[in-house]
């Protein structure tokens, strides 16, 4: 960020203090929604031991789609070896898509129809606002891949406290003809609020007094600085008011719950930058590395928004064998390991990436990368997909 800060003449305080953004992860032209998806899905799978004929849906919640008919989830599903009994789809709701997902798999278990199958629901996506654009400091490139099934071992969400919103906002969209999103940045934060405010109210009501008794506050990070304000916006709502600096002993009561049950769990998102659709649930997983032995049992509020605007507000409850399962899916091995880029090598990668849709043949080994999945070109109009 700093690197970022003094090519484009900002002072760094904007993006490490005023957003709360410490690194951005970029992905090269060899790596897309498809590649990165089954990177996530395999180790989910092997990490927690869950044998792939298990599983009886896919949905990939994406908002960087590799195509405007075929779904990322499809290739995932090649690329997994799943049973061709498999519903398998795509969901679309800017960053929503994943929470989309979830819910479903969520319904079809509830509704019988899973036959004690499990769901695999991935969230992937590349977060692209162009250089030199007010969104370029919260950038970010990842996977997040969850296995739903009747009886979790991480998280058990309640379905009685489940809450839905939608508005037809345009705070944040990407057109047909672009790579990159155009948001309407400012906006874009009173928009995420409302349905914050929306959202909870439908899941738990208007009195509902929860804060107290929660052992974290998740929320869709699209920036660092964001979950703070959505935890502003979480705490007013029980408050009764607005909390303004002006007022100290409110304000106090604000840090203080701010830093208890939503700033440790957001190390990652400073880390990657926004991975839209899986930006919630890098924050999970950041919470569930860090306290899963200390929070088991308890219950955890958690947010999702994707622009447009949809969100769901809910309530979910840490396994009490969940710390059982930290080093499965601690990704630090794979944050060490990362390559830093100059702001040259970062630029020719955004140009490269523009071109890569269209390109035959695209080498890994260009881009340092080798031994894993990748895209390596785009032949006779399909996307070619090469283990290096
Ligand atoms: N030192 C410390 N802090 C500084 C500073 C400095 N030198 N200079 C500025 N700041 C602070 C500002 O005071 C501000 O903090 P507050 O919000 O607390 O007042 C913060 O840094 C950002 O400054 P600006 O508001 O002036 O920044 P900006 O207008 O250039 O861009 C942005 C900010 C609008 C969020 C932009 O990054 C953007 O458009 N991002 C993409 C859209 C987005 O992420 N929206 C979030 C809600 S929508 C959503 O969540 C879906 C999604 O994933 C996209």
């Amino acid at each position: 960020m700093t690197d970022l800060a003094e090519a484009r003449d900002v002072d760094p305080g904007k993006y490490l203090q005023g957003l709360g953004q410490r690194r951005m992860a970029i992905a090269s032209p060899c790596e897309d929604t498809v590649t990165m998806a089954a990177d996530a899905a395999t180790r989910a799978l092997q990490g927690f031991d869950i044998d792939p004929a298990e599983i009886g849906t896919l949905i990939v919640g994406t908002e960087t789609g590799v195509d405007h008919s075929k779904p990322v989830a499809v290739y995932v599903h090649e690329l997994l070896g799943l049973d061709q009994r498999c519903r398998t789809f795509e969901t679309k709701h800017a960053c929503y898509g994943a929470m989309a997902g979830l819910t479903a798999s969520m319904d079809w278990i509830g509704s019988g129809r899973a036959r004690g199958r499990k769901a695999l629901v991935i969230a992937s996506d590349i977060a692209r606002y162009g250089l030199k654009t007010a969104g370029e400091p919260t950038q970010g490139a990842g996977a997040v891949a969850m296995v739903i099934a009747e009886d979790p071992r991480l998280l058990a969400i309640d379905p009685q406290r489940i809450g839905d919103y939608t508005r037809q906002v345009m705070d944040f969209w990407r057109p047909l003809y672009s790579k990159y999103a155009f948001a309407d940045g400012h906006y874009s934060i009173q928009c995420y609020l409302d349905a914050l405010a929306g959202a909870r109210v439908d899941a738990v009501g208007e009195e509902a007094e929860l804060l107290a008794g929660l052992g974290a506050c998740l929320y869709h990070v699209p920036f660092v600085k964001m979950a703070f304000k959505a935890h502003q916006r979480h705490l007013e709502m029980e408050y009764g008011g607005p909390l303004s600096k002006d007022h100290t002993e409110a304000w106090r009561m604000l840090t203080d719950s701010y830093q208890r049950l939503a700033a440790p769990w957001l190390g990652l998102n400073a880390e990657i930058g926004n991975i839209y659709t899986g930006s919630l649930f890098l924050a999970l997983i950041d919470l569930l590395r860090q306290a899963a032995e200390g929070l088991a049992g308890r219950e955890i509020s958690l947010f999702s928004y994707g622009s447009g605007c949809g969100a769901t507000y809910c309530i979910g409850r840490i396994g009490d064998r969940a710390a059982h399962w930290r080093e499965a899916l601690d990704p630090a091995e794979q944050l060490a390991a990362r390559r830093r880029l100059s702001i040259e090598e970062y630029e020719g990668l955004i140009g490269d990436t523009e071109q890569a849709d269209t390109v035959e043949r695209l080498d890994p080994a260009r881009y340092g990368l080798d031994g894993g999945l990748y895209y390596v070109g785009t032949r006779d109009h399909r996307r070619q997909y090469s283990r290096g």
